[in-house]
């Protein structure tokens, strides 16, 4: 079964067939990243303009080589997102879902980072702890089979990849914030250099499944004067000791027999390399982290709601654990 995937959400304008939810036949992405480099942060008025001014070229490049007649079903992520940016990709997946006379499988942009594993992955056992780390959602789930989503904890205030690009930009080290910490983290030689100030673990110890990440941004604030790449260092362990710790404890509280890591935060090698020390934690490749139109075709693939195209719409509040 062939689905056309499209995601535009946020930043991104990507598009992909996926073939059983498991081989990319063709994927694309456009990215308006540069634009709010400049702002360092994202410009929701931007970001759908350049959706809008992106997705027919990405669109074409991914059909051209395709009998639209071939492709079973259109998948489109409704929410959560920009509602400039999201309208662009599901207005598209309507027409197209219209002209072509296909059904369009609806998908939440959260759980489809999740899917990422399911695209790069086989055989993954269920239960399944699942972390979202994206840049404005963290979330812990679990995922008792397809389509059985069940709220652990997530946070209450900014998500673990807002804080990396709200202290990057404390730090003057520009948008996005996660990759400029992970560079200049790794210019931190840690046998030379005198420990100066630790940051909070921000809800380590607490017996729940939330995450607090604004404090460390205060923290960060008054530490400015800190060795920058130490600083920089200390920030990533400080997001990643409380990412890992939480999702273990999850995973062992409800006897998980995998472990499911997702989102634009889960390209980070610091957050990998503590995970790995874990026995059934999946997380994907890099690329198949960030935002892209193929983990919406698996997401849609595992879970499908057909739906007619009258009834599909834009939902920026749609939460993980809403049934579509
Ligand atoms: O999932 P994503 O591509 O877009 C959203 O759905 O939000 O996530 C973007 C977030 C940004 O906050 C960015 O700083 C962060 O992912 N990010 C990283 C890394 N690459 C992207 N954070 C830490 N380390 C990275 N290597
Ligand atoms: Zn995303």
């Amino acid at each position: 079964m062939k689905i056309l995937g499209i995601e535009t959400s946020c930043d991104e304008t990507a598009v992909a067939v996926v073939e059983n939810g498991t081989k990319i036949l063709s994927s694309q992405v456009a990215s308006s990243e540069e634009f709010h480099k400049k702002s360092l942060g994202i410009i929701p008025e931007t970001a759908a303009r350049e959706q809008l001014k992106s997705i027919i070229p990405v669109l074409d490049e991914i059909i051209k080589p395709f009998n639209h007649l071939t492709i079973d079903a259109i998948s489109v992520t409704v929410g959560p997102g920009l509602i400039g940016s999201l309208i662009i990709g599901v207005e598209t997946a309507r027409t197209l879902s219209w002209l072509w006379n296909k059904p369009i499988i609806p998908v939440n942009h959260l759980v489809a980072h999740l899917y990422a594993n399911f695209l790069q992955f086989k055989n993954i056992p269920f239960p399944a702890v699942g972390l979202v780390v994206s840049g404005g959602h963290t979330e812990l789930v679990l995922l008792k089979d397809h389509g059985k989503i069940t709220y652990l904890g997530g946070t209450r205030d900014d998500a673990a990849g807002e804080c990396f690009d709200k202290t990057a930009r404390i730090l003057g080290l520009g948008y996005p914030g996660g990759p400029a910490i992970a560079a200049m983290a790794a210019k931190f030689q840690i046998p030379n250099s005198k420990f100066q100030i630790k940051l909070p673990r921000p809800m380590l110890n607490q017996d729940n499944f939330d995450f607090s990440f604004s404090g460390l941004k205060t923290a960060v604030l008054r530490a400015t004067k800190a060795n920058k790449p130490y600083l920089a260092w200390e920030i990533q362990e400080a997001i990643t000791d409380v990412l890992v710790a939480k999702t273990l404890k999850a995973s062992k509280k409800y006897q998980a027999k995998s472990i499911l890591v997702g989102g634009g935060v889960a390209a980070n090698s610091r957050l990998r390399e503590k995970f790995a020390k874990s026995a059934n934690v999946f997380i994907p490749d890099p690329k198949l982290c960030t935002d892209n139109g193929a983990v919406i075709a698996t997401a849609a693939y595992f879970n499908k709601k057909f739906t007619p195209w009258q009834k599909i719409k834009p939902n920026p509040g749609l939460e993980i654990t809403d049934n579509l």
